[in-house]
């Protein structure tokens, strides 16, 4: 097995994208896995930009078990992999709960079964705070209770961890991380890479851009009657190259065989959190920019707040996200700038 080189799975994604930089940067080499359900070829030369480097490219679908197969086959010193790749809107896993469990659990099972058959193997998921619903306690530790799920997608992250930890304990060669994200946003601060909805965004934080440049009219705000400072609901918003980082010392961490179990979990978040209308203040300060927005009722399953103790994160994967909110929203600003131009000139 190579230590350098790294299977980054969904890595033209959002998160994925900025991974694929920070670990470059870091001296590994990496091989991307994406079927660009979700994503565009293009991301790829935004990487070479910043990077320099073009990382190498198989367009696999992941849910074609031949294929992860062949895959494996094709590069026998592949031994770690960053599995990003699944489908993540929550309103589409609800109308059509098959694709989620398909597409989120059989490329998971299809990945695991081929790194049970390697001598070694390091594997690291993309997990996420849903699996703590509304949680009793804030900040959120990794002890707190695992809530039923709010949603099919939701459930595909709880039942991902359930199959890792089972796998991991009947092979102790296998040792994998899951990732619980908080609200990862914003962009390099290059403006090369960054988050690309195709659609109506879901998130807070592309919805604010597009609204800014002139795609969307308004951006409705779900709820100012929550017991927050505000009223608006609190989420615990993490910039995308913080969360990246945390993947490569994650990585580092099974490298070193640091671990303390060959199976973790970690929460990624910034341990502070911000209402909607925090947000907004940000986006309009570091963009010079009144933003349209009105007040509209709750929305349903929205929780009123959420961020992460981040204290197990810090101490073992020996990280902690520095970046501020206004870094965050200028980058994304930057981004969606990028975007239009780049879409204008196509016209
Ligand atoms: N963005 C968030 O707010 C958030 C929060 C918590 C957890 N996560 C998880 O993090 C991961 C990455 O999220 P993201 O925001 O970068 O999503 P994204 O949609 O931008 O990236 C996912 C990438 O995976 C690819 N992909 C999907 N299915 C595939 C398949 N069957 N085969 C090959 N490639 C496939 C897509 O084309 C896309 O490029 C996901 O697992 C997501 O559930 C995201």
């Amino acid at each position: 097995m190579n230590d350098k080189k790294v299977l980054v799975t969904g890595g033209l994604g959002f998160i994925g994208s900025h991974t694929v930089v920070a670990l470059q940067q870091e001296g590994f080499e990496v091989v991307i896995i994406d079927n660009l359900s979700n994503s565009s070829i293009e991301v790829l030369g935004g990487i070479t930009q910043i990077s320099g480097k073009t990382p190498e490219f198989e367009n696999i679908d992941l849910r074609e078990k031949s294929a992860v197969k062949n895959f494996f086959e094709k590069y026998p010193d592949i031994g770690n992999v960053i599995h990003f790749a699944a489908s993540k809107a929550v309103g589409e896993s609800v109308i059509n709960p098959l694709l989620y469990y398909e597409n989120n659990l059989s490329t998971l099972v299809y990945l695991l079964h081929e790194l049970n058959n390697r001598e070694k193997a390091n594997f690291i998921f993309s997990s996420s705070c849903t699996v703590y619903g509304q949680a009793d306690e804030l900040p959120i530790t990794e002890n707190a209770p695992v809530k039923q799920a709010e949603s099919p997608y939701g459930n595909t992250k709880q039942i991902g961890e359930e199959i890792i930890r089972d796998t991991c304990k009947v092979n102790q060669e296998l040792k994998a991380i899951s990732l619980r994200y908080f609200n990862p946003i914003g962009a390099h601060h290059s403006g090369q890479i960054g988050e690309l909805p195709i659609g109506t965004p879901q998130n807070l934080v592309p919805f604010i851009t597009q609204t800014a440049i002139g795609k969307r009219s308004e951006l409705s705000v779900y709820g100012d009657d929550y017991p927050t400072r505000d009223g608006t609901a609190i989420r615990d918003y993490i910039h995308v190259m913080d969360l990246a980082e945390a993947h490569v010392s994650a990585l580092k961490r099974l490298l070193s065989q640091n671990e303390n179990e060959n199976y973790e979990v970690f929460n990624l978040g910034t341990g502070n959190g911000n209402t909607v209308l925090e947000v907004i203040k940000s986006f309009e300060k570091v963009s010079e920019k009144d933003l349209a927005y009105k007040i509209v009722g709750r929305r349903e399953g929205d929780i009123t707040a959420a961020y992460a103790d981040t204290n197990k994160a810090n101490d073992h994967l020996n990280w902690k996200a520095k970046r501020s909110l206004d870094d965050a929203l200028d980058s994304a600003w930057k981004w969606q700038k990028l975007v239009e131009k780049k879409e204008e000139n196509q016209d």
